[in-house]
């Protein structure tokens, strides 16, 4: 099953990385308190995602900060190196690179996505939303290929 607006986020514990190293952050952590927008791509250094997805967070990350928002989370099942290197080869000091690397937190959100057809395993699917104290606000998942309601200029006009 898939989360829906009104759900919770689960109780999961992620990976990042933190001067050079990797660290568990929980969900608790991410989320507790916080509004967050959090949007997932299939895959880092993959041609979309490092052309359009991340780069429309990247440049807007302080007005999405001026509208209110405590933390831009970027995720992905990847390992947490693959994570932090393409955070860094993109200057996303301001986001949080979430890696999700077995893909449990994906599966929990009922957002995985089959890619084993192009030798990339399961991933996710690409989408964004906004969570409010742990709860989800805004759900935007992409219905195909593209990078549209999940892009970072969609979500600025919904926060
Ligand atoms: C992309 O260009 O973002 C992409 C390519 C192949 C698989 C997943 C994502």
């Amino acid at each position: 099953m898939t989360i829906n607006v009104g759900d919770k986020i689960p109780t999961m514990t992620l990976k990042t990385m933190v001067a050079g190293k990797p660290k568990d952050i929980t969900s608790e952590e991410i989320f507790s308190g916080k509004r967050v927008v959090l949007f997932a791509v299939p895959g880092a250094f993959t041609p979309g995602c490092s052309m359009t997805h991340l780069p429309g967070y990247v440049v807007n990350a302080d007005k999405i900060i001026a509208k209110g928002v405590d933390t831009i989370a970027c995720i992905a099942v990847n390992d947490v190196f693959v994570m932090g290197a393409w955070g860094e080869a993109h200057n996303a000091d301001h986001l949080l690179m979430l890696a999700d690397g077995n893909g449990d937190f994906t599966r929990a959100l009922g957002l995985e996505m089959d890619l084993t057809a192009h030798a990339l395993g399961f991933r996710s699917q690409r989408y964004a939303m906004i969570v409010e104290n742990g709860t989800v606000r805004t759900l935007s998942v992409e219905p195909g290929p593209g990078i549209s309601i999940s892009a970072a200029e969609s979500i600025m006009a919904v926060l």
